[in-house]
């Protein structure tokens, strides 16, 4: 009966699994606050790509951890970056399984950590880093991927990526916009996972936690400037803020379980605090309530699989 009245239904299709792929790796390498999840080598990230496409797994996003980094963060948009070989490669073993998406950001190819390129008093400049998304954009499409997901909170960051795309014949390439991005202490663990060199923080371009208007400005920002798709991230904090967002937005509404909200959820589990199954269930059915249409979750290939024999 409780089945039969459900009013939210996860379902693997509306699952994204993020995922982390290092330069010259053979191995797939543990992240220490990320029990579980992996740096992956290109051949893990293709099984792990194939069993992901197996359970029905929506999709999956990319972010590439680079050998070397440096200010402009060059292997972002150098055709034969980790990011680019890994996206060519994952397209070739997805098929038509699921689809490839990839980060659009400088952080994990910079040598200061920011996501974008700093100007001469070493401040994040927002209009010499709509130069380098554009060329990543370009570098990104060519590679195959199918989604790009611009997550650097640029101020016209949309607009600036949707030009370059058509300009370069990829009109059709669609735009995920990380709108409503906070400046969260639940990344931490994500930087140890791209080994992030980033010193003091980065809230000249992320949004205040205690804003919740700001956030559904910051949707409509992005759905004016073209943006196929908004995000709200993290996302248990911030399920007002989905909310709100589901609310206006005109196009579908993702949002990011990040980094924190997954260590956190393991460590307690790990201390036999809380049932971690139904942790991970409830939190995820909580984000799709709020209002998320797809959710991007490091337990995204676990729960499609258990998805398969007790439905949610
Ligand atoms: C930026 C980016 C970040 C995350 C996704 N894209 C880090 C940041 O903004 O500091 C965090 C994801 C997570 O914590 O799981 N490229």
């Amino acid at each position: 009966m409780r089945r039969l009245v459900a009013e939210t239904r996860v379902h693997a299709s509306q699952l994204i699994l993020p995922m982390f792929v290092r330069e010259g790796s053979t191995e797939p390498m543990p992240i220490s606050s990320m029990p579980g999840v992996v740096q992956h080598s290109l051949d893990s990230m293709r099984r792990a790509i194939a069993e992901a496409a197996e359970l029905g797994v929506g999709g999956v996003m990319l972010f590439g951890v680079p050998e070397r980094k440096d200010a402009q963060g060059s292997g972002a948009t150098d055709p034969n970056g980790i990011l680019n070989v890994a996206t060519r490669a994952a397209v070739a073993e997805a098929g038509d399984g699921l689809v490839v998406q990839t980060d659009l950001c400088l952080d994990e190819f910079t040598d200061h950590g920011h996501c974008g390129v700093l100007d001469a008093r070493g401040r994040v400049d927002n209009d010499a880093s709509l130069e380098r998304y554009r060329d990543m954009a370009v570098a990104q499409a060519e590679s195959g991927s199918q989604l790009l997901g611009l997550s650097g909170m640029m101020d016209g960051q949309v607009a600036a990526v949707r030009e370059a795309l058509d300009s370069a014949e990829f009109s059709e390439t669609p735009i995920l916009g990380y709108a409503a991005k906070y400046a969260s202490a639940f990344y931490g663990p994500f930087r140890e996972a791209v080994q992030s060199t980033l010193q003091g923080d980065r809230r000249s371009y992320q949004l205040e936690p205690g804003n919740r208007r700001e956030g559904a400005r910051e949707v409509l920002l992005d759905v004016n400037e073209g943006a196929d798709i908004v995000m709200v991230k993290p996302a248990m904090s911030y399920l007002d803020v989905l909310a709100d967002a589901a609310a206006v937005s005109p196009v579908p509404v993702w949002a990011y379980q990040v980094s924190g909200e997954y260590a956190m959820i393991e460590a307690a589990a790990a201390n036999g605090w809380i049932d971690r199954e139904r942790a991970v269930s409830e939190s995820v059915t909580s984000i799709v309530r709020a209002g998320a249409d797809a959710v991007l979750t490091y337990y995204a290939s676990e729960l499609a699989r258990s998805l398969k024999t007790q439905p949610l």
